[in-house]
């Protein structure tokens, strides 16, 4: 990280994420949603993904739901985080698989990786709260080969700001959080060097947040997901 303050701003975030880790892990394995969003899920990244084995980088993977569900569709998947209880959950719950992914501490904005190790780069709720989204997805295209594709799942949480969410840090910090509108993830894909940069809203998610309701002290919120291929 090249400044202070970046680490700073990190460091708040990771501790963030560290203290909500048991509490929204548990809202991911909700048993009465569980099956439902493994199919729902599985068919929004089967549409944004290559074919299965397909060698992916899932970024900010919190306790692994994503990781874990695209090894269980048949990918190579590693998933990094910052955040010490995310990443010890994520471990805990692909341990049990049969095709784990692996799971790394590692930066979605900086991972560290060879240059063409991956055929796509994932990454659900996560663009909102990356401190230099540009230069993230600058880094993912050069970790793609190839025909790789980035395939980010966002929406806009906070667009009157993120109030004290992470303490008494501004909000121009982190340049998607308060977006009011998707085009500005995807503004951002572009300005990283993606191509073909396409919104696709999923409307079988929010049928099923509206169905089962959202987390406490959430709104039920559409959600899209956004992809570009590697020049
Ligand atoms: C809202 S959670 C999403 C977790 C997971 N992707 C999911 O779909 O459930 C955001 C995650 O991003 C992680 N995160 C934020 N900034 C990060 C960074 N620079 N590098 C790695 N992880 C980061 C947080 O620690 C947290 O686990």
């Amino acid at each position: 990280m090249s400044q202070p303050t970046d680490q700073r701003l990190q460091d708040t975030i990771n501790d963030y994420w560290t203290d909500r880790a048991p509490s929204y892990d548990a809202y991911q394995q909700r048993p009465e949603r569980r099956d439902l969003d493994r199919e729902a899920w599985g068919r929004v990244w089967a549409s944004a993904l290559p074919a299965a084995p397909a060698e992916v980088l899932d970024v900010g993977t919190g306790s692994g739901h994503v990781a874990c569900l695209l090894a269980g569709l048949g990918h190579r998947v590693t998933g990094i985080d910052l955040a010490g209880g995310m990443l010890d959950l994520a471990r805990t719950h692909a341990a049990g698989l049969d095709n784990p992914p692996r799971i790394l501490a590692g930066d979605a904005v900086a991972p560290d990786f060879p240059a063409g190790s991956f055929d796509a780069v994932v990454g659900r709720y996560v663009m909102w709260t990356l401190r230099d989204p540009d230069a993230a997805v600058a880094n993912w295209v050069r970790l793609l080969r190839p025909g790789g594709v980035v395939a980010m799942v966002d929406s806009t949480w906070f667009t009157d700001g993120l109030g004290s969410l992470y303490g008494d840090r501004p909000d121009a910090a982190l340049p998607l959080a308060d977006a009011t509108s998707i085009e500005e993830t995807a503004e951002a894909m572009r300005r990283g060097g993606l191509l073909d940069v396409t919104v696709s809203p999923l409307q079988e998610v929010l049928e099923l947040d509206r169905a089962h309701g959202v987390a406490p002290g959430h709104d039920v919120q559409l959600q899209y997901v956004v992809t570009g291929r590697r020049p």
